[in-house]
């Protein structure tokens, strides 16, 4: 279990927002370090390349660094600490959560239990917390996407310095990384694809036909070390507390890729229960725990409406007709023209304000 999230290759972009959590939690050392500073990013359309210079719009910039990275890094800082971290256990039930919560588990076929005052429901969207909240007192708000992401790393150095997202009538791409050394890369294909279809050969020819520009852009490929499909899909069970037991990230949401909210947005939700937690231990303010989901929810819906936006934007949609068409690509010149429009796409994309009243 330690091993599967340590290595589980996920997304790998952090708001400064997110940054400053980590590093102020003493668990940044690492990310300093190994992180990549990104000042913008390539939108890619009609074989040519529109740079969203964020630095210049709004002054901020992104970190390139991958979520089972920061994983690692808040695992070792909690061995170090010498706190109470249980691997190979299994949760199977919540009980009690709205006055005195506690946590039934297994490990090494023994059941254990865990009494607390609250609980941190971080366990996922197949985790065992939103399940222990009867249906009837859940409301679930979801959309399908009609399509899904093939994602590869690769042994290849990252063929530009930013990443790109990428609009073909083919469908969307995009180039990522991970270090100097190795490539992350998406292409749009069907939500039930079958990746023994994909040859290493075949998603390279894909890339490189969705990727090309005018001035000859040229990929280079290298050995394929992992490849999966992800599927696309918004998802938000409100609310997100129920007495002693708070929902959070994927517990409680999960984002269509698009824009790589997904980590930072469950990295915000923690940032408002801790706050919460901290202020019930030192002053008895039961107050801002309270308000915990209303908080969080405004955020997730802001984030699920950016995800979206980049996901209607940059993908091609089966049912496309000409008029749909034409309106979506006149979407992505208006975005790459207008300075109200990228700034529109790089303040949401840095990751909106924590702390300005109304904007969470
Ligand atoms: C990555 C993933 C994303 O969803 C995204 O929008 C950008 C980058 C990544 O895995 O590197």
């Amino acid at each position: 279990m330690r091993e599967y999230v340590e290595t589980r290759v996920r997304a790998g972009v952090l708001e400064q927002g997110t940054v400053d959590v980590l590093c102020d939690s003493g668990v940044g050392a690492r990310l300093k370090r190994e992180g990549l500073q990104h000042q913008g990013i390539e939108l890619r359309f009609d074989r040519s390349g529109h740079r969203i210079d964020f630095q210049e719009l709004v002054g901020k910039s992104i970190t390139v660094y991958a979520q089972q990275e920061v994983v690692k890094d808040l695992i070792a800082a909690r061995l170090a600490y010498q706190a109470p971290i249980h691997f190979e256990a299994e949760a199977v039930r919540i009980e009690n959560y709205e006055s005195e919560p506690k946590i039934h588990y297994q490990r090494n076929g023994q059941s254990h239990v865990i009494a607390c005052d609250f609980i941190a429901g971080c366990d996922g969207f197949h985790g065992i917390c939103r399940s222990a909240v009867p249906p009837h007192k859940l409301q679930i708000h979801e959309k399908h996407y009609p399509f899904a992401w093939l994602g590869i790393l690769a042994q290849t150095p990252p063929a530009s310095q930013e990443l790109i997202y990428t609009y073909h009538e083919r469908g969307f791409a995009l180039l990522s990384m991970r270090s100097p050394e190795i490539s992350r890369l998406y292409l749009q294909c069907a939500p039930e694809e079958d990746i023994g279809r994909w040859s290493d050969e075949r998603i390279w020819e894909e890339l490189r036909t969705r990727m090309a520009t005018q001035e000859g852009f040229v990929l280079k490929d290298g050995p394929i070390l992992q490849k999966g499909i992800t599927p696309m899909r918004g998802f938000v069970a409100t609310p997100m507390q129920f007495g002693r037991l708070f929902l959070l990230g994927d517990a409680a949401h999960i984002v269509p890729p698009t824009g790589a909210k997904g980590l930072n947005l469950a990295v915000a939700d923690v940032r408002v229960l801790t706050r919460g937690l901290v202020e019930f231990y030192k002053r008895g303010d039961r107050e801002p725990l309270r308000q915990f989901s209303d908080r969080c929810l405004r955020r997730v819906w802001k984030c699920q409406r950016f995800s979206w936006w980049m996901t209607s934007m940059l993908h091609r949609f089966p049912d496309e007709d000409s008029f749909s068409h034409n309106i979506h690509h006149a979407e992505l010149a208006y975005v790459a023209s207008s300075r109200a429009a990228s700034t529109t796409l790089a303040e949401n994309y840095v990751g909106l304000p924590f702390d300005t009243p109304g904007l969470f």
